[in-house]
């Protein structure tokens, strides 16, 4: 079994279904409202144990009900939670969506989140060394980024970067992560300025640039490859990245081929987005191999 240690954000997603957004000094009428399980960590490590893997959480919850809500949802989908912690000088990160026009826009507010450094963090490394893989995303401070990538390094674990929301990265993180996993708009903001083309090349099977319906790019070493995303009646697209990076490890880890854990991953993040919430649609092992 896949041993998968995801460092991140746990948060509660607020979501509002609207017929559009609205304009600037507007106000309109919404249709829904729904308070449910989120956090692009917190999505990953759900998404990872319902694919089989042993996956432990180190994050920060708010000592409030949302922090006691997002506990509960890890323990019922089977995620070891001895590594997160409620922080009761803080509240829980919570993400404020809005479901309209058939896409999302979210405002991410990380409270708890925030205190994911690198001393918390520090308290899990015995787990960290014992991993196949590690999932780290950026809703939780730079630094902590900077001091996992280097004890990945140091203990020979690969990391998953999944460069989520954006900002620039150190050269030497985008050195020592083993996988990068942007979408395009990630992607430009990460590698600035350079020719995408020319990044993958340079990043053979460890640049994979999610492109939503079109597919998953990487190159292989020989040449650039696109492996088709699948069609779907999508009816949320939240935490469809997050399925697909926690779909992604898991075969990886498992020894998949590159090509093989890509199909894995898009199969997996194309049913996700069938079923309302980012953990919502987040399918089970089983349903992604019959649906293979
Ligand atoms: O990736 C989707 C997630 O991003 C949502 O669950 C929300 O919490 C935001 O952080």
């Amino acid at each position: 079994m896949a041993k998968i240690t995801v460092i991140g954000s746990s948060s509660m997603d607020l979501v509002v279904t609207a017929p559009r957004r609205p304009n600037k000094g507007e106000t309109i009428l919404g249709e829904s409202f729904k308070t449910v399980p989120g956090g692009k960590g917190a999505n990953q490590a759900v998404a990872a144990a319902r694919l089989g893997a042993e996956v432990h959480m180190v994050g920060c919850i708010g000592g409030d009900a949302f922090g006691k809500s997002i506990l509960d949802n890890f323990k019922e989908n089977g995620v070891f939670t001895s590594y997160v912690e409620p922080v009761t000088h803080s509240e829980s990160g919570t993400a404020h969506i809005t479901l309209a026009d058939g896409d999302n826009s979210i405002i991410v507010v990380k409270g708890a989140n925030n205190y994911v450094t690198p001393d918390f963090v520090e308290k899990a490394l015995d787990v960290i060394r014992n991993s196949n893989i590690v999932l780290i995303q950026q809703e939780i401070p730079e630094e902590t980024v900077e001091y996992v990538s280097g004890k990945c390094n140091e203990f020979g674990v690969p990391l998953m970067l999944n460069p989520a929301p954006a900002r620039p990265i150190s050269k030497d993180v985008i050195e020592k992560a083993a996988y990068i996993t942007p979408n395009e708009s990630e992607a430009s903001i990460l590698f600035e300025n350079q020719n995408l083309h020319s990044v993958l090349m340079q990043y053979p099977n460890k640049l994979f640039i999610t492109e939503g319906k079109n597919g998953v790019r990487f190159h292989n070493g020989e040449e650039e490859v696109v492996v088709p995303s699948y069609t779907v009646e999508a009816v949320d697209t939240t935490g469809a990245g997050d399925t697909f990076n926690a779909a992604l490890a898991v075969a990886l880890a498992e020894g998949k081929s590159f090509i093989e854990s890509v199909q894995f991953a898009n199969r997996a993040a194309s049913l996700s987005v069938t079923k309302f919430g980012a953990q919502g649609g987040m399918p089970t092992r089983k349903a992604v191999e019959e649906s293979l």
